[in-house]
């Protein structure tokens, strides 16, 4: 069974068709690409599969339990966790408390135990507080536990967030454009990170990303949208030589 599979899903807004007829499944540990121009519907696809909008149209399965009209914390909790094109992390709160803010659906504690403090309470604070720790050290960033992100560069906030995606323990991560605004030699660190996660992790990764380098070389499979339609579907070289391809982004300049 795939750990993910969407059939026949449609979104729309309005009059506007932004994603049409979609199909698409991944199976575990794998790392799939979604790439096509501005405004193809990519960034909707996720906001679908996370919970943020249900589809208009069509059947998304989880693990084999369909999602629809599940709240992102539900899905998160089933093991989801993504990032955001926009990061959005809560500026006013360490970055440790980010992580922990992300654990809550696995307190394992009421409420009276939190009201009391009781030892129940204490322990599972406690276990929470290691395991955010410990990823931030696996990330590289524990020496950033006490900071606020908006004091943080842009390339180390893009790392917390990824930090804080996957300490609520995911099997499927989704990366929107995680290579957005960084430089160059940030890219190269990215797509290094990128795959070390995949390893060491063992997850499903299925990543938009507008920088060809970085999908090319950590996706063997890639799909294109366009217009909300699905354009291609293919390995790296494939998708490269498509026609349908060099023609949907002529004129863009990244292929
Ligand atoms: N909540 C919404 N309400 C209305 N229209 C929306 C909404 N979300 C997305 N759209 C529209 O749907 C289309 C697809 O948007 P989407 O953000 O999915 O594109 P994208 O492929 O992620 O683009 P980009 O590469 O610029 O991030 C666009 O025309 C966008 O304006
Ligand atoms: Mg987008």
């Amino acid at each position: 069974m795939a750990l993910l599979e969407m059939n026949g899903v449609s979104q729309r807004f309005g009059g506007l068709h932004a994603l049409l007829d979609f199909n698409f499944s991944l199976e575990e540990r794998e790392m799939v690409g979604l790439i096509g121009p501005n405004g193809a519907g990519k960034t909707t696809v996720f906001n679908l599969v996370s919970g943020f909008y249900t589809p208009s149209e069509g059947d998304i399965a989880f693990d084999g339990r369909d999602t629809r009209g599940l709240t992102p914390h539900r899905i998160t909790a089933l093991g989801l966790a993504r990032t955001f094109q926009n990061i959005r992390l809560w500026n006013d709160m360490s970055v440790l408390d980010n992580l922990r803010i992300a654990q809550y659906h696995r307190r394992g504690y009421r409420l009276h135990d939190a009201l009391l403090r009781t030892r129940r309470y204490r322990a599972a604070e406690k276990r929470i507080e290691d395991k955010c720790r410990n990823i931030l050290g696996m990330m590289d960033i524990a020496e950033l536990a006490e900071e606020f992100p908006k004091n943080l560069p842009y390339g180390l906030q893009r790392r917390v967030e990824l930090a804080r995606a996957l300490s609520t323990d995911p099997r499927l991560l989704l990366l929107d454009e995680p290579a957005a605004g960084l430089n160059t030699s940030d890219v190269d660190g990215l797509i290094r990170l990128v795959r070390w996660i995949h390893e060491e992790f063992k997850i499903g990764i299925w990543m938009i990303e507008h920088q060809m380098k970085v999908v090319m070389s950590l996706c063997r499979r890639l799909m294109v949208l366009d217009f909300g339609r699905t354009v291609a579907f293919g390995t790296p070289e494939e998708i490269r030589n498509n026609p349908d391809v060099i023609r949907a982004y002529l004129g863009d300049g990244t292929l």
